[in-house]
């Protein structure tokens, strides 16, 4: 199995809080941790990020080896030009530096890109065909995430089954953008006209955040994702949910947001299926009440957040496509009050 060749150089849990310390000390802290509380390749929740992981400490133990052999031979050095000086030539120079200097690095970058080649091949297939497809299209800044078995799509809030292995197809609407769940998987593009495929598998239930990888314009750091990974029988609950259409509305409040939303921009740009809204423009917003965060991972999903992005979003995520909606107080708590109860 993937797993188990990729744990050969990853420390215990204890020594990498020891790590964590010793990294914080040099301003690597940010990536190393074992909580998961923020996101980290150093922390995997599956075989790929293993991998990964595996050979980042590969190459960290070969640093901290370098590094403690030229500082080991700096401080020989140094104390040596103590003693009484000769003008003696020392002996062997030459071999020193064709060994220390050529041999030795040869050896070294040899076995890491072949560790790193198999590590690539490992990761070129899931340890067993997936059973299903998520489809994720690349927006200025958003994701679109489609379930084309079940028939529906959604927005920046991808689900999984535990200990199952996803296919993921990738492409994008518009500029290069790169998907990438440091804690699931590699990097992986999504190009124009083109579709990459590739696969995730999360071993633990979770959350785990996602984060487009590939400098895309002005909110490039505010195209985040969620990735929550839940045992089947929840899995399969969501999926049902996710593909029936948008909840009636429950209250006179909520009834009234939804003829705002159908008359008036909203429409044009969001689909809320089973109304009038039907537009491609922007994230399907037919179950948006169920999602755990709003503007691709920006701000959470409440009501003051989500009225103050309806109102106007350019002041939260400057440059995104929604222009300010112009709606009176009452129509903007009605719509407020109609999408909250899109669960
Ligand atoms: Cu999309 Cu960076």
């Amino acid at each position: 199995m993937v797993r188990d060749s990729s744990e050969r150089f990853r420390p215990s849990c204890s020594h990498r809080r020891l790590l964590t310390g010793l990294l914080i000390a040099t301003g690597l802290g940010a990536t190393a941790g074992c909580a998961r509380s923020f996101q980290s390749t150093l922390t995997p929740a599956g075989p790929a990020a293993e991998r990964v992981a595996g050979l980042w400490w590969l190459l960290f133990w070969i640093a901290v080896a370098v590094s403690a052999v030229v500082v080991a031979m700096v401080g020989w050095a140094v104390l040596r030009r103590r003693g009484p000086r000769t003008r003696v030539r020392p002996a062997g120079g030459r071999s020193f530096v064709l060994v220390l200097g050529v041999a030795v690095p040869a050896v070294v970058l040899t076995f890491v890109y072949a560790v790193g080649l198999s590590d690539m091949r490992a990761l070129a297939e899931p340890p067993r065909p997936p059973e299903f497809t998520v489809e994720v299209v690349g927006h200025m800044w958003w994701w679109e995430v489609r379930y084309p078995d079940a028939g529906f799509t959604t927005a920046n809030e991808i689900h999984i089954p535990v200990g199952e292995p996803v296919a993921l197809r990738l492409t994008t609407d518009d500029v290069i953008h790169s998907f990438w769940v440091p804690e699931l998987m590699p990097k992986m593009d999504l190009l124009p006209e083109r579709v990459n495929e590739t696969w995730f598998l999360a071993d633990e239930p979770g959350t785990y955040r996602g984060q487009c990888a590939e400098y895309c314009g002005l909110q490039h750091s505010h195209m985040a994702f969620q990735v929550v990974a839940e045992p089947r029988e929840r899995f399969d609950a969501w999926l049902a949910k996710q593909s029936r259409p948008a909840q009636e509305p429950a209250t006179e409040l909520a009834a009234r947001g939804r003829t705002v939303l159908e008359t008036t921009a909203c429409a044009t740009c969001h689909t809320v299926a089973g109304t009038g809204a039907d537009g491609d423009v922007g994230p399907d917003l037919t179950h948006v009440g169920s999602r755990e965060r709003l503007a691709a991972g920006a701000i959470p999903n409440d009501v003051g957040h989500l009225a103050g992005w309806v109102s106007n979003s350019q002041t939260v995520k400057p440059g995104n496509l929604m222009p300010p909606q112009p709606l009176s107080p009452e129509d903007l708590r009605a719509v407020v009050a109609y999408l909250q109860g899109l669960e």
